[in-house]
């Protein structure tokens, strides 16, 4: 057969034409270039100096961790269950016992207004408008009764570093309880800061420290420095303004560094409502956890930001939901970018993931509308996947619908 061949004609192609919609407002534009939490990575990168954005993607030293955490999902196989595929799955659940829109929780970012000059109260506001918890940290740049005012009905949890001195931790428990937060979160995996390598190549340090360096990274994103220097001072905004708390509160000599499962029964009592412990590695300390009053335990290696070479959360998920799933619920974090990272670590047993850097990268590109943004990925890709896996409900997803394959996951504990 021959192939009749024709000069190209305009009104054939005409119909095709499409024109996107142009928007005077440089962060729709920078939005509308974003399909997934990986583009908003690519954009965030254009829009802050280098040094913040290493701050929150790197890892510690070698960053081993925070690779084999991304290994582990990029490895999984999704399974199928090709007779029951669902037209419109419904993602939401319940975490902590009380509804959320979705499996997904808000992690704790310390600095958060180092991304965007709008920080915390941007991310709470869109948890709530998404049905989603929030998690402030203690080493937040918006305080507790503020977030609290961004955010009045959502479900607001606090994360706790338990400082040696127990009359500030305290005070943050009675500042969370007026406030009107749900959970506390206890993270138990911080005895010392991480060492991130990047960080220190960078000569980037929190309370940011101007060098030379530093200042010709900033020149190069002067929005970014404008947004923030006509914005209120950064500070760590959890601790009273008045105290050394408020510049160094981050320094590993208050924090304490000798965590005891009879803490988290103490910090049980005070609180008389749900606590998370978060930064859990192994099934012992899961089991511990929860035999000492734990509510749920986030199985986490910080985003590969503390010790090098951890396991991988996702690999101990279906032994720790083995061990103590019957009495608490258990989540998981680090790595999650994409829906389906959701329902896989849905189906092996979490009640919900915690998202941190997923997050933060909207932030960056466009504040509370960024966080909307990743949060409607995660969630549509979420939707999507279970449709696409025959699941119409977030109880559907099972562990037959996921594979755990290659090197670097599936280690017993
Ligand atoms: C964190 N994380 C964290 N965790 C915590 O308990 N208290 C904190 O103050 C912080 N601060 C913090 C800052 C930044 C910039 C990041 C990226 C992370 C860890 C966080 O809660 C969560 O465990 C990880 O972010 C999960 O990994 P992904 O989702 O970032 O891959
Ligand atoms: C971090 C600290 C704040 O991961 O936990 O940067």
């Amino acid at each position: 057969m021959t192939t009749v061949r024709q000069v190209p004609r305009w009104a054939d192609v005409a119909p095709f034409l499409v024109t996107r919609p142009w928007s005077r407002d440089p962060v729709v534009r920078r939005l509308a270039r974003c399909v997934c939490v990986d583009d908003l990575a690519r954009e965030a990168r254009r829009r802050v100096p280098r040094a913040v954005m290493d701050y929150v993607e790197t890892g510690a030293e070698t960053e081993r961790t925070m690779r084999r955490n991304r290994r582990a999902y990029d490895a999984l196989e999704l399974r199928p269950s090709t007779f029951a595929t669902v037209g419109d799955p419904d993602t939401s659940t319940t975490i902590l016992g009380r509804a959320a829109a979705a499996p997904i929780v808000l992690a704790p970012t310390g600095y958060t207004r180092l991304s965007h000059h709008s920080g915390e109260c941007a991310v709470a506001a869109s948890a709530q408008a998404h049905g989603l918890p929030y998690t402030l940290s203690t080493y937040a740049t918006t305080s507790i009764p503020d977030v609290a005012a961004a955010a009045p009905d959502g479900r607001n949890w606090f994360q706790l570093y338990l400082m040696k001195d127990r009359d500030i931790s305290l005070e943050h428990v009675a500042q969370a309880r007026r406030s009107g937060y749900e959970a506390l979160v206890l993270t138990v995996d911080t005895a010392l800061s991480g060492a991130k390598w990047q960080d220190r190549r960078n000569g980037f340090s929190i309370p940011p420290a101007l060098t030379l360096r530093t200042f010709a990274d900033l020149a190069r994103r002067p929005r970014w420095v404008g947004d923030i220097l006509t914005t209120e001072p950064l500070r760590f905004a959890t601790f009273p303004a008045d105290s050394h708390y408020a510049r160094w509160g981050m320094s590993n000599t208050l924090r304490e560094q000798a965590l005891r499962p009879a803490d988290v029964t103490w910090l049980k009592e005070q609180w008389q409502g749900p606590v998370v412990v978060k930064g859990v590695l192994s099934v012992a300390d899961a089991v511990a956890a929860v035999d000492a009053g734990a509510d749920a335990v986030v199985l986490s290696n910080h985003g590969g930001r503390q010790l090098d070479r951890t396991p991988v959360p996702l690999d101990l998920l279906p032994h720790v939901v083995d061990a103590v799933g019957h009495r608490a619920e258990v989540m998981v974090d680090s790595g999650i970018r994409t829906g389906s990272d959701v329902a896989a670590a849905v189906a092996l047993g979490a009640s919900a993931v915690m998202v941190g850097r997923a997050y933060l990268y909207g932030l960056m590109v466009g504040g509370r509308r960024g966080v909307d943004t990743a949060l409607g990925f995660l969630t549509d890709e979420l939707a999507h996947t279970m449709a696409l896996l025959g699941a119409p409900t977030v109880a559907d997803l099972h562990p037959g619908h996921v594979a755990l394959r290659g090197p670097g996951t599936g280690a017993a504990p």
